[in-house]
């Protein structure tokens, strides 16, 4: 598994092929150089209150978040926390964030909820697969340092961050968008720390 992964990141340090054709969907309006599609690549949270944070920040793999009868919820999780690769890599399709399952079965993004963690489904049961389209990749366009792109949702590239789950042993480092302390025991508050969401490898 430790190999797999590896491999899966050696693959996506190959630089992003020329992604920046300009897009004009509402997800990546007034953001800038973006883009909305893009395969095959993986997810980093880079602490941003880290002083000299030039590193990629720890990978993001879809999470498990439960069950239901015909589908499974996910959702951002540190590898460190939830070490499986049923989920190798994520794609952007025109806005949508989707999880590239190992064994083909579909996902799908969820709308963004203040507050909450992001949230995906995934089923082979396709008549609810609708994908909601509200990401968007930012370019990074410093030219002293030009660091991969960023993933915004709604607009809002700046408000993420990680938050652990539960306290036992299998808890959950999750992502979440504009966490709070008031979240109905979604996540414990006090262990958030703030992010920002990268995007590695993959293709255009
Ligand atoms: C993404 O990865 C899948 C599985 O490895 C592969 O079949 C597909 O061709 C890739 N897509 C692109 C655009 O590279
Ligand atoms: C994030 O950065 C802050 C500031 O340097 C630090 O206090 C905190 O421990 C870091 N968190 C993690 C999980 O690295
Ligand atoms: C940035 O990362 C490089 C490579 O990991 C490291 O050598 C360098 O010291 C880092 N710079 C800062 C300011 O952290
Ligand atoms: C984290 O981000 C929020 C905005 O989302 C901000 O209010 C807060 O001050 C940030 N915390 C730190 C430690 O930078």
């Amino acid at each position: 598994m430790f190999s797999t992964l590896l491999s899966v990141f050696a693959a996506a340090s190959v630089a992003l092929a020329s992604p920046l054709a300009p897009r004009t969907g509402a997800w990546c309006s007034g953001l800038g150089i973006t883009y909305d599609t893009a395969s095959n690549f993986t997810l980093t949270a880079l602490n941003t209150t880290l002083p000299n944070a030039n590193s990629t920040g720890v990978p993001l793999v879809a999470g498990q978040n439960g069950a239901t009868d015909g589908a499974e919820f996910e959702v951002l999780s540190t590898w460190a926390t939830y070490p499986y690769l049923d989920f190798p890599t994520m794609s952007l399709n025109a806005g949508a964030l989707v999880p590239n399952s190992a064994n083909g079965v579909p996902s799908y993004d969820m709308a963004a909820v203040a507050g909450q963690p992001l949230q995906f489904f995934t089923t082979s049961e396709s008549p609810s697969g609708e994908a909601a389209q509200i990401y968007c990749a930012i370019v990074d366009t410093d030219p002293d340092f030009e660091g991969p792109p960023t993933l915004a949702v709604n607009g809002d590239a700046d408000n993420f961050a990680l938050c652990m789950n539960g306290d036992g042993p299998y808890a959950q480092n999750n992502v979440v968008w504009r966490p709070t302390s008031d979240n109905n025991g979604m996540y414990l508050y006090e262990t958030c720390y703030n992010v920002t969401l990268q995007i590695v490898g993959g293709n255009a």
